[in-house]
């Protein structure tokens, strides 16, 4: 059984997560209407995870026998200066999201709660992997946005970067 503080926790969290995935579905709508498909079509993709992480809090609080209560979400942002921007604040978003998911799990730890320590664990390593996908947009970003010989080095880097190893056969 959780105990009710870390279920109003646990709870604020859903939240969160379907807030995440409203933000990013903007996104993809703001990409869209600017015809920028491969952007929109990430964006889509980040919207979806965000809905499955909501739906493993869900999931996790039905499991410990605790009641999922939905509250009000958040109407998100609907227009960014520039695709940079956008990044720049999926980054501050998820550095926001890790920060939440920390303070989740030294909640679990001050309550002996093992079981969502456990569980949040895996979210833990999600934001690692969350965070360093948005760094990474926006360090490519800005370089395509910036000096436009930094931008055909990175469309070179992104070529360079297909090659695959094939073992030689072993036939002469
Ligand atoms: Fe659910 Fe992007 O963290």
């Amino acid at each position: 059984m959780l105990s009710a503080k870390m279920l109003e926790a646990l709870n604020k969290q859903v939240n969160w997560e379907l807030y995440s995935s409203y933000f990013y579905l903007s996104m993809s709508s703001y990409f869209e209407s600017a015809n920028l498909k491969g952007f929109a079509r990430w964006m889509n993709a980040q919207a979806k995870e965000e809905l499955f992480h909501a739906m493993k809090f869900y999931d996790y609080i039905v499991s410990r026998g605790g009641r999922v209560i939905l509250a009000q979400i958040d109407t998100p942002p609907a227009e960014w200066p520039s695709a940079l921007k956008v990044f720049e604040d999926v980054y501050a978003h998820e550095k926001k999201v890790t920060g939440l998911i920390h303070g989740l799990m030294d909640m679990a730890k001050e309550e002996k709660d093992h079981p969502t320590e456990i569980m949040l664990q895996w979210f833990v390593n999600e934001q690692v992997e969350e965070e360093e996908n948005a760094e990474a947009a926006v360090s490519k970003l800005k370089m395509v946005s910036g000096d436009k010989g930094l931008g055909l080095m990175y469309m070179l880097d992104q070529e360079m970067g297909q090659r695959v190893f094939t073992p030689p056969s072993s036939k002469k």
